[in-house]
């Protein structure tokens, strides 16, 4: 006989478990300590990722040649565009079947996709907006210069224009819902690419025009009060010199200046954002981010993309919504610590989600994941590789790839560092456990065969402690001494250090280093030119 009581129970529970089941296997971010981990299909992951050039993924047949081009450098995700004039080329009527094509063909790769929502902006331009939209100007509005002249650009000021892009934006995640929730091929998602407002600091169109003459909302005015100690300095003190007015128009608040075109467009792109970035949430509620074209010092807004999510920036992008889960920086210029801790500042996490493919990549993608914990790295056109099983890139990858329960099995706990070193940073202290580490670059040995050479490769390495006096340091292309941290009249020594690797995650030493390895027990050393795991158990001697 039905037993409602119990049946009500065993379908309750079900239901929860099965609720549960699926909110766990959905790509999201977590807080762990410190740090937060991206968990895709339940498991801790770190994208070693490599974004394809604008074109590259435009048909099947021109992705075609790159596949094997990408496992061999040992990526585990690519970095793809999603084009808003392929997907909707009829208002109204869409097209996946390249988006299927490629999820279908990921899989296959055994890899993860990362789709970046070409949309209302590229680059500034709105070059990705389908010839419906283009074609009608009156329906979709452009912004205007301060010389009254339009550009290829669609204003956020138009409600027709947010419409439109966030209709195709959510129906892409309903159907990356439908397609892949099970698999989970598509891990994240980038919402628009590079936002930014050229050559004017400001869109003067005349709702802009507008929009600029009103009160600032109250609901950025809110966030600036409520988090006042938390604001980013450089913002804080245009507030500042303003004396920290609470009412007003933008020009009142925040003076008059290219300073406050930029806050005041900074706003509005990143409402319209947020808004759209909502709607594909409450589809389908997987990470979502946006990324940033940084600005070179001596440039005024306009010069470079204003407005865009910058670290100077960062308050008013937060204070417009939830809905995007990570600001991230794009790198064409070499400051990589500078702008990474920039965007770190504020206890966020790190993804880079482009990284000129030059030969300092590689070791910096190393870098951000020891020293910031990121949640990943991707090198820009990755495709062009030259000859993908000598690349660098892969051999770090594979190093990362080995390393990855480990790392996120101590992630946000302060046992994890990472150093980069080159001619000009040739050596970097590390405190870390009961240790100082004096990491230096390789070529600082003078019997190094580059020793001499006037141009010294960029080498990096990560260091994870993962017991009293263990540690597991990996890398290419350093030299490693140690001193005991508390007891300085105590020498430190190597009791042990065995290169290998992991093996189904479980660690394989392949030999035992002493002798000239370790210059008689002095130093641990992993050469330029090679990609090494080392497992080193250190004590002290007096
Ligand atoms: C940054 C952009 O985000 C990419 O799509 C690409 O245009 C690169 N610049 C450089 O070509």
């Amino acid at each position: 006989m039905f037993n409602f009581k119990k049946n009500r129970f065993v379908l309750l529970a079900s239901l929860i478990i099965q609720f549960g089941f699926a909110q766990e296997k959905i790509p999201h971010l977590h807080k762990k300590g410190n740090k937060t981990q991206l968990i895709v299909n339940g498991k801790p992951f770190i994208i070693r990722g490599g974004e394809l050039g604008n074109s590259s993924a435009t048909s099947i047949e021109s992705m075609e040649p790159i596949w094997s081009k990408l496992t061999e450098m040992n990526l585990n995700t690519v970095l793809t565009p999603v084009y808003w004039e392929l997907i909707e080329p009829h208002e109204g009527k869409f097209d996946f079947s390249l988006v299927d094509d490629l999820v279908l063909k990921a899989r296959k790769e055994n890899l993860k996709l990362v789709f970046l929502w070409f949309g209302s902006w590229k680059n500034s331009m709105s070059s990705h907006a389908p010839d419906w939209v283009k074609l009608n100007q009156k329906k979709y509005p452009r912004v205007k210069d301060d010389k009254n002249k339009s550009h290829e650009i669609l204003t956020p000021f138009s409600e027709n224009n947010l419409e439109a892009d966030l209709k195709a934006f959510q129906k892409l995640m309903g159907h990356i819902k439908d397609f892949d929730q099970k698999e989970q091929t598509v891990i994240m998602v980038q919402v628009e690419n590079e936002i930014g407002m050229l050559p004017t600091a400001r869109d003067y169109s005349l709702t802009a025009n507008e929009a600029f003459n009103k009160q600032v909302p109250d609901e950025l005015l809110r966030y600036l009060q409520a988090n006042k100690e938390k604001l980013v300095p450089e913002f804080f003190e245009v507030w500042k010199k303003n004396g920290f007015k609470t009412s007003g128009n933008w020009e009142q608040i925040f003076g008059k200046g290219l300073q406050t075109d930029e806050i005041f467009m900074a706003w509005f792109f990143a409402k319209f954002t947020n808004r759209i970035a909502k709607a594909g949430k409450d589809t389908y509620e997987i990470p979502l981010f946006v990324n940033a074209a940084l600005n070179a010092p001596e440039k005024k807004p306009g010069e470079y993309p204003s407005a865009g999510p910058l670290p100077h920036l960062m308050d008013v992008w937060k204070a417009a919504g939830t809905s995007i889960d990570l600001l991230s920086p794009d790198f064409y210029n070499p400051l990589f610590k500078h702008w990474n801790d920039l965007f770190t500042r504020q206890g966020d996490p790190l993804f880079i989600p482009e990284h000129k493919f030059d030969a300092t990549a590689p070791f910096k993608g190393l870098y951000a994941i020891g020293h910031y914990e990121a949640i990943g790295f991707s090198p820009f056109s990755i495709e062009s590789v030259a000859d993908a099983k000598k690349e660098p890139l892969g051999k770090i990858y594979d190093l990362i790839r080995q390393l990855t329960p480990t790392i996120e099995a101590n992630k946000g706990s302060g046992k994890i560092e990472g150093v980069l070193l080159d001619k000009e940073n040739k050596s970097q202290i590390i405190q870390l456990g009961n240790y100082e580490f004096t990491f230096k670059h390789d070529y600082t040995l003078n019997w190094s065969d580059g020793a001499k050479d006037e141009i010294w490769p960029m080498t990096s390495a990560i260091i994870i402690e993962i017991g009293a006096d263990e540690f597991y340091i990996a890398g290419s292309g350093i030299v490693v001494t140690f001193k005991p941290l508390k007891n300085k009249s105590l020498n430190a020594g190597i009791l042990k250090t065995d290169q290998g690797r992991f093996e189904n995650d479980v660690w394989k030493t392949v030999r035992h280093f002493n002798g000239d390895q370790t210059h008689q027990g002095r130093h641990v050393r992993i050469a330029v030119g090679d990609y090494e795991i080392q497992k080193l158990k250190l004590y002290t001697y007096e």
